[in-house]
């Protein structure tokens, strides 16, 4: 199964939201980075050390030769017990579109014995990403609350559901809110942007700094707000399982 999480304009969250639901996954889950401005994670979770040559940039060589999954051993590394199996993003902007994304998105959607959540960024029509898009089997929009926010969702959603060539409600594209209630809520935010909801995630600054800059853990730190939530909707976004009809 794969997974795209993507953002809009004005929400960041989208790496800490995927690192979070990957880590918290009900089967085993590997993160791949494919935010088409590039990685966050060997700065940020893997606070600069992160293995040089692991990551996508390679994997993108070594398929010309080597079948995938020879491949993701090779190339995917877990930076912490706690953390998921990683596959780094792209060091440079403007390198998305030499990924072959159509071929990397339909092996990773059918790997044995791991599902994929793809961290996709801030969502931009023309950016390469979008055959990877069209290849997941659920893409989750990626909100904060505010006004500003939602109206930037609103105008991304339809996009995300002609991606993936489904109906508005279809529970294959859903939203999820980051912090809700400032001032709007889920069930707002899912109206106004015509898309199911797959639920909130806190605003958990603690947790969260684990995720986007690699803070220490603590021993409490599975049951915080953060990984509670992301453990619940992890369990409702994986049972959703493999589309029947595939695009590529
Ligand atoms: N649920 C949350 N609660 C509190 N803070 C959060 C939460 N999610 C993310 N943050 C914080 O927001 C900041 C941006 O998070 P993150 O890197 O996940 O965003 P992003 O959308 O991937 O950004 P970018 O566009 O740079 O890739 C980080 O400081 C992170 O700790
Ligand atoms: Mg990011």
């Amino acid at each position: 199964m794969l997974v795209g999480l993507v953002s809009a304009k004005g929400s960041p969250g989208v790496t800490t939201a995927a690192l979070a639901l990957a880590s918290s996954w009900p089967r085993t889950a590997l993160l791949l980075e494919a935010d088409p401005f590039g990685g966050d994670v060997r700065a940020g979770l893997g606070r600069g050390e992160w293995p040089l040559s692991a990551g996508l940039a390679e994997v993108v060589v070594d398929l010309r030769s080597i079948d995938i999954h020879e491949a993701l051993n090779q190339r995917v590394h877990r930076p912490a017990p706690y953390a998921p199996p990683v596959l780094a993003g792209l060091g440079c902007v403007g390198q998305a579109p030499s990924v072959p994304w159509s071929r990397l998105g339909a092996e990773l959607a059918r790997l044995a014995g791991a599902d994929v959540v793809a961290d996709c960024g801030r969502f931009t029509p023309a950016d390469g990403v979008a055959p990877l898009l069209q290849v997941c089997d659920a893409l989750v929009l990626v909100t904060n609350s505010s006004l500003r926010a939602v109206r930037a969702a609103a105008r991304i959603a339809p996009q995300l559901q002609a991606e993936l060539a489904v109906a508005p409600d279809d529970p294959h594209v859903m939203v999820l809110v980051i912090g809700a209630d400032c001032p709007y809520s889920v069930a707002e935010i899912a109206q106004g942007c015509r898309l199911p909801p797959l639920g909130e995630l806190p605003d958990d600054r603690r947790a969260a700094g684990v995720w986007s800059d690699g803070d220490p853990t603590w021993r409490a730190f599975p049951r915080s707000p953060l990984q509670r939530e992301a453990r619940r909707l992890a369990t409702k976004l994986a049972s959703l399982g493999t589309r029947g009809r595939r695009s590529a």
